[in-house]
């Protein structure tokens, strides 16, 4: 059994959709939801599926000692992030090299780097008059959005998609496309 853990700061929506696929799995078992924040409505998601959760807030986030004891108390060999906002100290990167994986909302290179997350992403990209857009799956590299490329899907976008128009068509690539590749990512270990 390999166990994952999702680090998450907000809703929850991903997270919750990856708990649900790997429910019954034989293989992988989601065994810790981390969130930076202790309002994260993510750890009421996890709660509900019985998901261990622990708040790390961010003043001990760069705290080693405190991060890789909770992830080897839990037998973490994977993390996923999931509208993870902070920034992942290097020994985290280090220790978790190609077992860390990301997802963001828009087709990088573009629309990546520090403070492009959420809504701003996709306002951005509707200001550009960007034809298409989509998800970036990728390893998590010290480089903020930088890591080597696992998949991308894309969405086709009309002159009239608002910026919630965009992002309605970003989740639903995110729920259908970032469970499948967490399980072949794993599935390569
Ligand atoms: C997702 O759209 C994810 O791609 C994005 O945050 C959202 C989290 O939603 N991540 C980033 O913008 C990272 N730069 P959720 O909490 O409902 O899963």
């Amino acid at each position: 059994m390999k166990n994952i853990a999702i680090f998450v700061s907000g809703n929850g929506t991903n997270c919750e959709n990856i708990i649900k696929h790997f429910a019954g799995s034989r293989d992988v078992r989601v065994a810790l939801v981390v969130s930076n924040r202790a309002d994260s409505y993510a750890l009421t998601r996890a709660a509900r599926h019985n998901i261990p959760t622990v708040v790390i807030p961010k003043s001990e986030f760069g705290n080693e000692a405190v991060l890789m004891d909770t992830l080897h108390r839990h037998d973490i060999c994977f993390i996923v992030l999931a509208g993870f906002l902070l920034m992942i100290p290097d020994f985290l990167v280090k220790a978790y090299d190609h077992r860390m994986v990301n997802i963001h909302p828009a087709l990088l290179p573009k629309y990546g780097g520090k403070g492009m997350y959420g809504h701003h992403v996709h306002e951005a990209v509707k200001a550009a008059g960007e034809k298409e857009s989509g998800i970036t799956i990728h390893w998590v590299s010290d480089v903020c959005d930088g890591g080597e490329i696992i998949a991308q899907y894309s969405t086709p976008l009309s002159e009239s998609d608002t910026p919630e128009d965009i992002a309605a068509k970003v989740h639903a690539l995110e729920m259908r496309h970032y469970p499948e590749t967490i399980e072949k990512a794993l599935a390569s270990l």
